[in-house]
């Protein structure tokens, strides 16, 4: 057979191979493709092909040597994408877990609050953590000297006095006050700030749920029955509260709630301090002044106003003991709360 006949064999051979594994295809390159496989063999013999053939035999070993590289390439792809791999895989190894994130008590705590408020009508509104001192201090009847707006509390930025981050979600009242008329029945959960040093028990910036209610004629009762279903959801039917005198300057009358403590039942532990009782939240009758600065009418509406810390509850609710965990991230709390949805 002639040399180029050879050559012409082989192109017709490879032409038709196809590898159902990765090792086929090896035995294929190790043949056609390597140091001592076919192709350079044939390359070894071109000085022995007759000289008037020499053109044709290297046009067509040329065509082979493309031909079965391409294929070679095609062929190895084809069987990586199917899913072929030469490494030896062990299946009796474990899995790799599939971690899971675990939500924030802070977040689950502020679902639960958002869930039990929803149920009594109650909409969820956010407003925005950089205010100015008209939506944090002056609309809700801070006089001009309160305490509250001194440097030692507030966060302020020193080349403008006015831009300011809020201190309480109180502010938020106001931008809906301002935005939407009566009937408005709405909580407003969110992040707030203050100049405390960082301690267990007070942190520079914590959460709070803000709740309110402008309607016709809404009363002292009203809101006393409704933060007394949302102790005894939140912390169990047994659950007592007790509201005890206080003073806002955005609220008249005030006062400020405490439940029987829901770790001894009211009888007396050192979380409640011996008195049987926990305080959780502000509250009051939205003062006219308020209504008055957001133009509604206080002759005609009332409402009430509540505000609490969910970084309080969640203490209460989880048994944490210092402020500072909820912030630091550390896997082995964070993974303590693996409630979701
Ligand atoms: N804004 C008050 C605080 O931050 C809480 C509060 C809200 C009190 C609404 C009364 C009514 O302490």
């Amino acid at each position: 057979m002639s040399m180029l006949q050879k050559v012409k064999d082989f192109l017709h051979e490879t032409e038709h191979f196809t590898a159902k594994s990765l090792e086929e295809l090896e035995q294929f390159r190790l043949k056609f493709l390597s140091k001592k496989g076919i192709i350079q063999e044939l390359f070894n013999e071109f000085k022995e092909v007759p000289s008037e053939q020499k053109k044709e035999f290297g046009q067509k070993l040329n065509e082979l040597k493309d031909f079965v590289h391409h294929k070679f390439v095609q062929l190895k792809t084809l069987l990586e994408e199917a899913g072929h791999t030469t490494r030896k895989i062990d299946l009796t190894l474990p899995g790799e877990p599939f971690i899971l994130g675990s939500q924030h008590p802070i977040s689950i705590i502020r679902f639960e609050i958002i869930g039990i408020f929803n149920r009594l009508g109650f909409t969820v509104s956010e407003g925005p953590e950089i205010e100015d001192d008209w939506h944090v201090f002056s609309a809700l009847n801070f006089p001009p000297e309160h305490p509250a707006r001194d440097m030692q509390d507030t966060f302020f930025i020193e080349k403008n006095p006015d831009v300011i981050l809020r201190t309480h979600t109180s502010s938020v009242q106001i931008r809906m006050m301002e935005t939407q008329n009566p009937p408005i029945r709405i909580i407003m959960p969110g992040r707030v700030f203050r100049n405390e040093a960082i301690s267990a028990r007070a942190h520079c910036f914590f959460h709070q749920v803000e709740g309110l209610y402008i309607d016709r004629n809404v009363s002292f009762a009203d809101l006393k029955q409704t933060l007394m279903f949302f102790a005894k959801e939140m912390f169990g039917e047994e659950t007592q509260i007790r509201l005890r005198p206080s003073f806002f300057p955005f609220t008249e009358p005030s006062a400020e709630m405490d439940i029987s403590c829901s770790l001894c039942g009211g009888k007396g532990c050192n979380v409640c301090k011996y008195t049987g009782w926990l305080e959780i939240l502000g509250c009051g009758m939205v003062d006219p002044n308020v209504l008055e600065s957001c133009k509604i009418d206080s002759k005609a509406y009332s409402g009430f106003a509540f505000g609490m810390g969910i970084e309080r509850i969640a203490m209460l609710k989880f048994g944490i003991r210092d402020l500072r965990l909820y912030s630091e991230n550390d896997l082995r709390f964070l993974r303590q709360f693996n409630r979701v949805g």
